[in-house]
């Protein structure tokens, strides 16, 4: 279900660490884009009918065994190709120029001396831009102009304007190179000739069209989990096929408080969707109890999972599709061409196995996160469904420590709404990446009154992160910290103490199990 019918620019991925952030970039400029392995063939490239190439950064060095390359037919289409870093010393060695390894790597922000040149039209001539690199190029291929230089790096950007291929030594796609929005935008909008045709409304309404054409008259299951991803997807399909849809909601028990009521009332309250919504709390329990090992917990909450779905899908009979809210980063293959790395979904990873469907529909799959949201607004989904934090496929399962019982769920629910609750009120939910709070199996002294008390301890986590690989703990004001405690305390029976977790991810992780 790709955008064929779009202005396309491809961007051949060759493992560098900003590539996906190179396809936001050229998307938030309403250009279509794709990432696809920097070695494919000339006839995958030619199919996709780009209108402009973007080669990425890579941890490579051009002359060394093995490394990258991009079909050389890519500089002879007669379409606008920029190189960036690795991209561009790729491009010199290709086409006939020279590239060495500079007497030190480079990294962090420089100044660079950019000269008249179609990719840097009405910027200053002077420009802050981010490097990284160890090679450079050191001689131009034939009918390449110098575009742009640094005290130690003479080549830093190369132009053919006749070709209209160019070259950058820097990374316009990050921050910190001040005019690199406007260096993108140059090249798709006065290079390429682009005029940035692609738009969230647009998509949705392409989107609803071609799922329609698709299911026909078919049945569409979906397991909504209460998630961006799957929520959004319910309302797409929702509006694509209406009463053809049916959703299955789980509730494990194991959610935050009140989650499973917001689900209900927006989906079947106020979309209309065909909801089974099931209650199956006990059996989550009954399944869980005794078992402390966090592998275990997560496993058979999955297998419980999918008995449960499987018994809920059974009641509606023969169904067609099966929707999953895929999203594009899960799909997108390697940069260094390794096998397609597709993750499967983690709320519903073994789902296909048990139902009986003739295809699995994936209308996300094209979009990135922040995308995914823009979706979501654009189809009438709450603010506040949108930017949900991530939650955990197993649920509050991974944040009591230790065995489950249906007592310290109760507990963690009215803790974890306290702490969200406080953040909110003091405006911060957007500033913090993810928060809850934990249920640890500490238990210890405390005083309330004259009584000694022996009781649960709760943790608070609060992170800042991009990509949730590595992460800061957040640092919430004090006073936000102190409302929270003071209020569980208060508020919540059997805890008698509240710590705050100040460790980055390494060394611990989000999640405490
Ligand atoms: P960690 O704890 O590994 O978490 O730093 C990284 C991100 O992944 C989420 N997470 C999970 N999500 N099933 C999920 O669907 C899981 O078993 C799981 N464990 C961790 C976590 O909440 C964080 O956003």
């Amino acid at each position: 279900m790709s955008q064929t019918k779009h202005q396309t620019v491809l961007v051949l991925d060759f493992g560098g660490q900003y590539n996906q952030l190179i396809a936001r970039r050229v998307r938030d400029e309403g250009v279509y884009c794709e990432l696809i392995p920097g070695a494919s063939p000339i006839e995958r490239i030619r199919e996709k009918h780009p209108q402009g190439i973007i080669l990425t950064g890579g941890p490579n060095s051009v002359y060394a065994p093995g490394a990258p390359r991009c079909a050389p037919e890519v500089f002879s289409l007669g379409i606008p190709v920029l190189g960036i870093c690795y991209g561009m010393q790729l491009m010199t060695v290709m086409l006939g120029g020279q590239v060495r390894s500079a007497e030190q790597k480079e990294y962090g922000q420089t100044v660079v001396n950019l000269n008249p040149s179609p990719l840097f039209e009405g910027l200053d001539s002077q420009a802050q831009c981010w490097m990284s690199h160890t090679d450079q190029a050191s001689r131009l291929p034939d009918g390449f102009e110098v575009a742009a230089s640094t005290s130690t790096c003479p080549i830093a950007a190369i132009a053919d304007t006749k070709r209209r291929l160019y070259g950058v030594q820097f990374h316009p796609e990050v921050q910190h190179t001040v005019q690199g929005e406007a260096m993108l935008r140059n090249f798709l909008y006065e290079v390429c000739g682009l005029t940035g045709d692609w738009s969230m409304p647009g998509y949705a309404e392409e989107m609803t069209a071609s799922l329609r054409a698709k299911v026909g008259a078919g049945r569409v299951l979906l397991a909504l989990s209460g998630g961006v991803d799957s929520a959004v997807c319910a309302a797409l399909l929702h509006r694509a096929v209406g009463k053809q849809l049916t959703c299955v909601f789980v509730d494990t028990g194991l959610m935050r408080k009140d989650e499973p009521e917001q689900v209900d009332a927006l989906f079947r309250g106020q979309f209309d969707i065909d909801l089974i919504h099931v209650n199956a709390a006990e059996t989550f329990l009954t399944a869980l109890r005794g078992v402390s090992d966090p592998e275990r917990k997560r496993k058979i909450i999955g297998e419980q999972f999918i008995r449960v779905f499987e018994r809920a899908a059974k009641t509606i009979g023969k169904v067609d599709f099966l929707a999953q809210g895929t999203i594009y980063p899960d799909v997108i293959e390697s940069g260094l061409g390794a096998a397609a790395t597709i993750k499967s979904h983690h709320n519903v990873g073994g789902l296909p196995s048990v139902i009986d469907f003739q295809e699995i529909l994936e209308p996300l799959r094209d979009l990135f996160k922040d995308e995914v949201r823009r979706l979501g607004l654009e189809l009438g989904l709450p603010e506040d469904m949108v930017w949900r934090q991530p939650f955990p496929g197993p649920g509050l399962a991974v944040r009591i420590l230790g065995e489950i019982t249906a007592e310290k769920a109760a507990l963690l629910k009215e803790a974890d709404a306290i702490f969200r609750q406080e953040v909110a009120r003091a405006g911060l939910s957007r500033d913090v990446n993810q928060y809850f709070a934990v249920l640890t199996n500490l238990r210890s002294v405390g005083v309330m009154g004259d009584e000694r008390t022996y009781d649960y301890t709760v943790a608070l986590r609060a992170v800042n992160t991009v990509d949730f690989m590595t992460v800061d703990w957040s640092r919430l004001p004090y006073d936000v910290l102190a409302r929270t405690s003071n209020r569980i305390v208060n508020e919540v029976p059997s805890v008698n103490r509240v710590v705050y977790d100040v460790t980055t991810k390494p060394p611990a992780t989000i999640e405490f199990e």
